[in-house]
């Protein structure tokens, strides 16, 4: 069992993905209704699929874990689906544990027709990154708003919309959920120091939601 079959129940239940104003402008924005058929990439605890299957599409999820009992195990860098097989690809909070994720737009677009939502986690600072891999070493890297609007140019499409989030983490669950404890723990907080509320106990960060339309090129 890899890191991520062991956690699969703590994404199911984790309220920041389970919920959230996030969560339902990426709903909005794939624009889900009956007969579209949509690809959830990185599907975790599934809970865009859930709530895009609520309003009538035709979802198939995809996780690199078998733990997270997608509909196909595959990693986003390879999706194994045809040229314009799906109309919306859409992918939250995961590319920054993709290990080439330029890779993995690129498949996103290669088997969208129509559109390509992503949402993840904003770079800030290297303090910030230091602190997200100590925390969980399958963080690999966030990207700016700037690197992801080149990415997804870079693979054929049009950046239609962009929205922006922030998250505030309870210390203790966060921490907790991977299992981050001891002297890194400690070290995680004080990495965060600058983004830390007064009391000490959660900290928070920024997330971006993109739309992106496939070029009619
Ligand atoms: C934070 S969870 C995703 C959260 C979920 N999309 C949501 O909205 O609640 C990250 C997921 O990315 C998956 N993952 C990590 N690397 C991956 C890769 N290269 N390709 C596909 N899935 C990957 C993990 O197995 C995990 O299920």
């Amino acid at each position: 069992m890899n890191a991520w079959d062991e956690r699969a129940e703590a994404y199911r239940t984790s309220v920041t993905h389970a919920t959230g104003e996030d969560l339902d402008a990426v709903v909005e924005l794939c624009n889900p209704h009956q007969g579209v058929k949509v690809l959830d990439v990185a599907t975790g605890g599934g809970h865009v699929a859930r709530r895009l299957r609520e309003h009538g599409a035709q979802v198939v999820t995809a996780d690199a874990s078998p733990g997270m009992q997608p509909d196909v195990v595959t990693r986003a860098e390879h999706l194994p689906f045809a040229d314009g097989s799906i109309d919306v690809v859409v992918t939250r909070i995961a590319p920054h544990h993709f290990e080439n994720v330029g890779a993995a737009v690129g498949e996103m677009a290669r088997v969208s027709n129509r559109v390509v939502v992503i949402e993840d986690m904003l770079y800030r600072s290297e303090e910030e990154q230091e602190a997200e891999k100590l925390r969980d070493p399958t963080h690999v890297r966030s990207l700016s708003a700037e690197e992801w609007r080149e990415l997804l140019v870079d693979a054929g499409l049009e950046v239609e919309q962009e929205l922006y989030f922030s998250k505030v983490h309870d210390f203790d669950d966060w921490l907790a959920r991977v299992g981050c404890e001891g002297e890194a723990a400690k070290r995680v907080r004080e990495l965060l120091a600058q983004y830390t509320s007064e009391d000490g106990r959660s900290w928070s960060n920024d997330y971006i939601v993109v739309k992106a339309r496939k070029s009619q090129k």
